[in-house]
């Protein structure tokens, strides 16, 4: 019988966390054969839901899960992890100026990037979901010198999944016939996602769509500005779709991109298509045997420098307010 895998959580009373802890434990985060146990990490007062999630869990008897833990000190949360799951943050509340949510974020991302260090296990994933979420990883992947960077990676996957499903009611295509779309920079309103090297059906996706007024008027505003579209609706911010993303990101770190097709995650850039060194930006990447590697050699036509550029200097300006800050 196989070792459980230790699975960290953290914001685990939040909404995402709701919709994210009952999939992990029937198998949708590394696979339906793989026994987890779950390390939920929350505030003082989040303890009392997480404990309210933890008797949910337990009656759910899921044949994977092996047990639950609940904590609010991250050096005891993040202990023999595997796999964690930062996705508690401190969202911007109204009349917040960028320097001070940066500033929040770091009092909660930096220790627990110390605590990963000093705790996890040495194969630790680090996937983080909470906002800004490359920032949030740039700022724990730096508490984490014993750890090798390219662990610490951000969420661009929710997009990714967003992009595929626009692209896919636009062409009619299924959305299992389309491949090879990718998602540039930052989780915001400035990422780019390209479907230039997408394929739908085999075929060169901007070919088939054939429409650059599409691409840029709708295509793009559509996927960047979804999640303010969900909480216009909903009333909330995406919960169940950010869940599913993030299982998705794990799963296909651990398990594996398909032949010829790729993923989009947040990852420290080696420098590839002129992204500075270090920051932790969303590219296209192959995933084998629990390793990515960015895609290279792809042509970037001047529609697409331009917005790849735009978002890096996002990034690359949170990387300097969090250095000023002295957040790394
Ligand atoms: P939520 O507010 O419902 O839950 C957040 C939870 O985190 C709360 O239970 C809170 O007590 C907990 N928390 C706060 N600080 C913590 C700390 N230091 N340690 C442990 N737990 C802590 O928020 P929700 O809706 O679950 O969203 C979580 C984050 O995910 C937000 O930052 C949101 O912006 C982000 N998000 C990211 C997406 C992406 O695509 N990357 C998509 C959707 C949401």
């Amino acid at each position: 019988t196989r070792t459980p895998v230790n699975v960290t959580v953290t914001g685990a009373a939040g909404q995402i966390g709701y919709a994210l802890l009952f999939r992990i434990a029937s198998g949708h985060l590394l696979g339906a054969d793989v026994p987890v146990k779950l390390r939920l990490l929350e505030i003082p007062q989040g303890m009392k839901a997480a404990e309210g999630t933890a008797m949910e869990l337990d009656d759910c008897a899921f044949p994977l899960l092996r047990g639950i833990d609940i904590f609010d000190d991250p050096n005891k949360g993040f202990e023999g992890a595997n796999v964690a799951l930062l996705v508690g943050a401190r969202p911007r509340t109204k009349g917040m100026e960028r320097g001070d949510l940066l500033s929040a974020n770091g009092g909660i991302f930096k220790p627990q990037g110390a605590a990963i260090n000093a705790h996890a296990a040495d194969d630790i994933k680090v996937l983080v979901v909470g906002n800004p979420a490359n920032t949030n990883a740039l700022i724990a992947q730096a508490a984490a010198p014993d750890v090798p960077a390219e662990r610490f990676t951000a969420m661009t996957r929710l997009d990714h999944n967003r992009a595929i499903s626009q692209l896919a009611a636009r062409t009619g295509a299924a959305v299992t016939d389309i491949k090879r779309l990718t998602i540039w920079g930052n989780h915001s309103a400035t990422q780019y996602p390209d479907i230039f090297h997408a394929e739908i059906a085999g075929k060169n996706a901007a070919e088939v769509v054939n429409d650059e007024q599409w691409l840029a008027e709708t295509f793009i505003p559509t996927v960047a500005k979804r999640g303010a579209a969900i909480i216009e609706a909903r009333g909330a911010s995406s919960a169940a779709s950010a869940a599913n993303a993030a299982l998705d990101h794990v799963h296909t770190w651990v398990n594996g991109t398909a032949a010829g097709d790729w993923t989009s995650m947040g990852v420290p850039s080696d420098g590839s298509y002129g992204v500075p060194e270090g920051i932790i930006s969303s590219f296209p990447v192959t995933t084998k045997d629990g390793k990515y590697e960015i895609v290279q050699g792809l042509d970037i036509n001047e529609f697409s420098r331009a917005r790849i550029d735009a978002s890096v200097a996002e990034l690359v300006e949170e990387r300097d307010a969090v250095r000023e800050l002295g957040l790394i």
